[in-house]
């Protein structure tokens, strides 16, 4: 891909009416959401959509998730029965994707729904984000703004370390205040986890009366599918109690010896909200990395499914 020049935009007026330029005009724009950036197209483009696959270097046409301002935009889109309106209601906007069937005149590239008759939707919280997507007044198909398989981005700098010179503008909103992922929850026909996120699955079984199941045959078909993701450049061990001379370590809770803290409180909101940071401070050492066992309710699940996948093999 030829590199461009990549505007790093602020999120006052002029800098939102750019970004949604960059996507009426089929470029691409890295955004901010309170869960990491995302690399927004518009989703009704195609050949904007393609562009996606390119400067990530995504390997596989994954579906793509499709980022609404608001519920009544997001029913232009899919078809949401009783407990998919029911979870839009109780959380959104914020950091849940619910994957219901496709509306036929949804109008839609068929490589953000990579061809299925469903689709992901998506209202994200972030204030910057929401303003882009009401001044776009389209749908917005975002995967996480990083090389594909690599750490997520929590901040306008991960994406130009990672993206610049191949996408158009990146809508510098600032840290991200979740910092994992969205939870994934799709309808087939019973609700589903499909992905662990920013949302506990405690308290969407909560708001559903019920419990989720799990993915058919106990697979996750949705997200960070690829086994090994987030993947640093040094190896990765978890559930360490103390380190190995060399290893960097990166501890929860009252950790002795760690070079870096998820959070010394132990409380995993802030451990979430911080664990692609660490990982990409980590990373600049190149040194072996090792980390804490990290309790696996609440948002610990999220964490935990993202260091399995920083942990695993490469492919
Ligand atoms: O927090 C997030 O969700 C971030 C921010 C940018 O919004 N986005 C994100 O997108 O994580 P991405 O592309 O990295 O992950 C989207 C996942 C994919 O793994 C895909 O398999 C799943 O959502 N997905 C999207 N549409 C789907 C569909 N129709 N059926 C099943 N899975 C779907
Ligand atoms: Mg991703």
């Amino acid at each position: 891909m030829s590199e461009v020049d990549t505007q790093m935009l602020k999120t006052d007026a002029d800098g939102i009416a750019a970004a949604a330029r960059v996507l009426r005009d089929g470029g691409l724009c890295a955004f901010a959401t309170e869960t990491v950036y995302g690399l927004g197209a518009d989703a009704r483009n195609g050949t904007a959509v393609a562009k996606i696959y390119a400067a990530k270097s995504r390997p596989q046409f994954n579906p793509l998730i499709v980022h609404v301002a608001d519920q009544e935009m997001a029913q232009r889109y899919g078809v949401f029965s009783g407990n998919a309106a029911r979870l839009a209601a109780a959380f959104w906007p914020g950091p849940l994707t619910l994957v219901v069937p496709l509306r036929p005149d949804a109008g839609l590239s068929d490589l953000v729904t990579a061809g299925l008759n469903s689709v992901g939707l998506r209202c994200p919280a972030a204030a910057s984000a929401q303003e882009l997507l009401r001044r776009f007044d389209g749908p917005v198909a975002a995967p996480s703004a990083n090389p594909s398989g690599k750490i997520s981005p929590t901040r306008a700098e991960h994406v130009q370390a990672g993206l610049g010179g191949k996408i158009g503008a990146i809508l510098d909103g600032g840290a991200c205040d979740v910092g994992v992922e969205s939870t994934i929850v799709g309808f087939d026909p019973v609700p589903t986890l499909l992905r662990a996120g920013g949302i506990p699955s405690e308290a969407i079984e909560a708001c559903l009366g019920g419990a989720l199941a799990d993915p058919k045959g106990g697979q996750i078909t949705a997200p960070g599918q690829l086994n090994s993701h987030y993947a640093p450049n040094a190896s990765v061990r978890l559930n360490v109690p103390s380190p190995a001379p060399g290893e960097i370590y990166i501890g929860f809770g009252p950790t002795k010896d760690a070079d870096f803290n998820l959070s010394a409180a132990g409380d995993l909101i802030e451990a979430a909200a911080n664990l692609f940071q660490i990982l990409h401070q980590a990373n600049e050492t190149h040194a072996p990395i090792a980390i804490a066992p990290i309790p696996d309710f609440g948002l610990g699940a999220a964490i935990n499914d993202r260091l399995k996948r920083a942990a695993a093999p490469r492919d």
